[in-house]
């Protein structure tokens, strides 16, 4: 088993090994307090690890009940939530009781906020079953849902008590889902390391499962450094969105059903990328090695609208402050920085 501590407002560990959500039991305990738990899981998850996930519990001497919705990015939203609190309500949950979130983003972001705002605050613990959950949202405290008009638009930062990273889980998971995970995690060898970069350059997305307990652990090891020294987002931690700016307007353009979050990263990772060189801040041969990287995991070829289509889409991100935008930059594989530009700037920047 490997072991990530994350030293934010919050202390916790993140432990990534195979079988850990039939073994949650024995870790729970260490993390909270509580003695019982609120389990919630979308519909496609918890008839495959919610019996089980409570069974590891009950088998620990800890109560627990679930919450079950239906699945997809449009329960992410206020009734659901609204359900989750009455849920947590109608059981007698306290403060001194835990939330569960199993399952992916969605499950985690919404159970997370949850967890930040019932009673006014209590424990959550992230089990992670996509791998986008396991090396991206179920590490850092971010939570939200979404309202009709944007994504994430109403959230808190909350960090969970515990991070259980399952790795059997991702055996099963369909193809088209380890493909769209590998985008973020190759955003993390683009961001900060070259080593990671290189491991994933001599890997494929038929081989990458006989690595994947290493990827898990060296994609969460990046980001806990991230978190740790920028826990509200002001600075290191927006290297993250590497790629993400324009591929939140990949996403927006296509009305977030014509292509997944994955792949639009990887659209947005090598388009900022060209930009970059076009400017002279990196070499032309790093777009031809993160191409090449991207291709190992079937994350090329998205038909991605003109840049100048992008812009507008941009301009709502949430990364921008005020009149400016941060982009994130990548000089060479390992090395990103954050440049700060005005709204004017970016435009001219991105050719739009
Ligand atoms: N997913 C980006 C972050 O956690 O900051």
């Amino acid at each position: 088993m490997r072991e990530i501590i994350v030293n934010a407002s919050k202390s916790y560990k993140v432990l990534v090994d195979r079988g850990l959500i039939d073994r949650a039991g024995e870790f729970v305990g260490e993390a909270t307090e509580a003695k019982r738990f609120a389990v919630i899981a979308d519909d496609n998850v918890h008839p495959i690890y919610g019996e089980r996930l409570k069974k590891s519990l009950e088998s620990s001497g800890f109560e627990a009940v679930s919450f079950v919705f239906p699945h997809g990015e449009a329960s992410k939203c206020q009734a659901t939530l609204g359900d989750i609190y009455g849920f947590l309500a109608e059981n007698h949950f306290t403060r001194s009781d835990c939330i569960i979130a199993l399952g992916g983003g969605v499950t985690g972001d919404m159970a997370g906020y949850a967890a930040a705002t019932y009673l006014r605050g209590m424990d959550v613990i992230q089990i992670p079953t996509s791998l986008l959950s396991q090396v991206d949202s179920s590490v850092g405290g971010k939570t939200a849902i979404d309202i009709p008009q944007g994504k994430n638009l109403v959230g808190a930062f909350w960090q969970p008590s515990l991070v259980l990273c399952d790795i059997s889980a991702l055996q099963s998971i369909p193809r088209d889902f380890l493909i769209d995970g590998m985008g973020e995690v190759v955003k993390y060898g683009m961001i900060k390391s070259k080593e990671f970069f290189d491991i994933l350059c001599s890997h494929n997305i038929d081989n990458i499962m006989d690595i994947m307990e290493d990827v898990v652990f060296r994609s969460v090891s990046i980001k806990r450094d991230v978190v740790n020294a920028d826990e509200f987002d002001r600075g290191e931690r927006m290297k993250l969105n590497f790629g993400h700016t324009l591929g939140h307007s990949i996403e927006q353009y296509y009305n977030y059903t014509g292509i997944s979050h994955g792949r639009a990263v990887a659209a947005g990772m090598e388009l900022i990328t060209a930009i970059a060189a076009r400017h002279g801040m990196c070499d032309e041969s790093l777009c031809t090695a993160l191409h090449d990287c991207l291709d190992n995991y079937k994350l090329t070829g998205s038909k991605i609208p003109a840049a100048g289509e992008l812009v507008n889409a941009c301009l709502n991100d949430k990364k921008r402050f005020g009149g400016n935008i941060s982009v994130i930059i990548c000089s060479e594989a390992g090395k990103s920085e954050a440049v700060k530009m005005s709204v004017d700037k970016f435009k001219e920047f991105i050719g739009g």
